[in-house]
């Protein structure tokens, strides 16, 4: 941990982050780049479930998004003048290995290139991640991610994206948020691919081990060999799940949540394990993770960084209305009680202690470095005449949860660097474009690009600790 850091101002704590925290923006390739069909792109899970009748908000699409496939050098130099060190995006797989299988479309990593010597050229550096829910429709066809073989076509795909750009590329993120891919993927069917099958969530999880495992030992070895200095890591996202009182039933829910959500993928990767009381929770509903000798020891591959992506926290109830611990199907309770607390415009509630608290926590039990890979907030922007956004309860949310951060540092955890989410308003998967995250608006009319009073403070805040 820096020990350089100021003391303790709890009026201020940004104040107390050392001029070596990094900052960054963060934005993912299905979100912004649009062009769809360009480039020998294939299509993805997420071009197939925009076609779904009600699966996104107004019907809307990636087709366009923020047009940044054609954008990219004016996005570049948005991000350059927002003073920041790092710019974290995601590579589109059906647009570099289409089909999701066989040999690199040259074209599609093409842009990938260009983009990272842009970036480089402009004095900022590139975070690359792999995967960001676009997995190529093909696969999905042949069983997606609850099918085993999805993990080693992941690790040949990211060899290939390795290969081309590890020469000025140091940190990579093998999967952003492997609980949405799984659970809002194949359990809930709110996201891409859009199934509701729990027992195919759960083995989209080990499966999503699994592919990161193998993808961070291959990158590893042949980073090793070329002599490298590269950072591997995965991006999770948590909250802290507080049950709403001491009842057993509650403490449970509590439990169940924090099991499904944080241990179950930080416990394989850090200790190579799964959770005993979730494995035997699963066991109950007639569910074993699927499991290979050898398995646990590719997941459990060294890992140089955490990310972690943190909007907010729930206080949850195991019980419903009536007072009952089981619904209909005689599956436990987990119910979301409001605090009051205020809301974004998403219906979250904004917990920046929770943050705290997350962070401690993740550095207590798994003493990895971390970095903030995404937070931010949607707020129902009102643009003036000239599309100015005058976000001060975004810029009072980016405040609140970055002074998170730096208590959080302060309290010991070793977090290296921050990322908003976003730099700019984009498609907001099954939100579509009506919720804005960016500190940059866009006009989807004319693709203008507006920086909201939040994107001047941001720029503001990291070159006042800096100087
Ligand atoms: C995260 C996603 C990101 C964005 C934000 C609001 O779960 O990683 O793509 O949608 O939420």
């Amino acid at each position: 941990m820096d020990t350089t850091a100021s003391p303790l101002d709890l009026a201020n704590p940004i104040a107390t982050l050392p001029p070596t925290f990094r900052w960054g923006v963060a934005t993912s390739a299905y979100q912004i780049e649009g062009a769809v069909d360009e480039g020998g792109r294939t299509r993805s899970i997420w071009d197939t479930f925009c076609e779904v009748p009600d699966a996104i908000d107004k019907g809307d699409t990636g087709e366009v998004a923020c047009d940044h496939y054609h954008r990219m050098p004016q996005d570049v130099a948005l991000i350059r003048d927002l003073g920041v060190d790092l710019y974290r995006f995601s590579v589109a797989w059906p647009r570099v290995q289409p089909r999701g299988r066989g040999p690199v479309n040259p074209e599609g990593l093409g842009f990938y290139d260009r983009l990272t010597d842009e970036l480089l050229a402009n004095g900022v550096e590139p975070w690359i991640t792999l995967y960001h829910w676009d997995l190529p429709q093909e696969l999905e066809d042949a069983g997606g991610w609850p099918h085993r073989d999805t993990a080693y076509r992941f690790a040949d795909y990211s060899m290939l994206v390795f290969d081309a750009l590890q020469d000025r590329i140091t940190t990579w993120t093998t999967l952003n948020e492997p609980w949405c891919s799984a659970m809002l993927g194949y359990a809930y069917g709110a996201h891409a691919p859009g199934r509701r099958d729990f027992a195919a969530s759960m083995h989209a999880v080990h499966h999503l081990l699994l592919g990161h495992g193998l993808a961070t030992q291959r990158m590893r070895e042949a980073s090793q060999s070329a002599g490298g200095q590269h950072t591997f890591g995965i991006t999770l996202n948590m909250g802290v799940p507080t049950p709403q009182t001491d009842s057993a039933a509650d403490l449970d829910a509590a439990r169940r949540s924090d099991a499904l959500s944080t241990r179950i993928y930080l416990d394989p990767l850090v200790h190579g394990r799964y959770p005993a009381d979730l494995v035997d929770d699963l066991a109950k509903l007639g569910i074993a993770l699927p499991v290979q000798d050898g398995d646990l020891d590719a997941i459990k591959t060294p890992l140089d960084v955490l990310g972690v992506n943190y909007y907010f926290s729930e206080t949850l109830s195991g019980v419903d209305e009536d007072g009952n611990d089981t619904d209909s199907a005689g599956l436990p309770v987990s119910r979301v009680i409001p605090t009051g607390r205020p809301i974004t415009a998403m219906g979250w509630e904004i917990v920046p202690e929770g943050f705290t608290q997350l962070l401690v926590r993740l550095y207590t039990d798994y003493r990895l470095p971390i970095y903030v890979t995404e937070n931010g907030a949607a707020f129902d922007d009102e643009p003036d005449e000239t599309g100015y956004v005058d976000d001060a309860d975004r810029v009072a949310y980016f405040d609140s949860h970055i002074g998170a951060v730096a208590l959080a540092r302060q309290q010991g955890a070793d977090i290296r660097g921050y990322f908003a989410w976003s730099l700019m308003d984009n498609f907001e998967w099954a939100y579509g474009y009506d919720k804005r995250f960016g500190i940059v608006r866009v006009d989807y009319d004319t693709q203008e690009r507006i920086p909201k009073r939040s994107a001047h403070w941001y720029r503001d805040t990291i070159k006042a600790l800096r100087s």
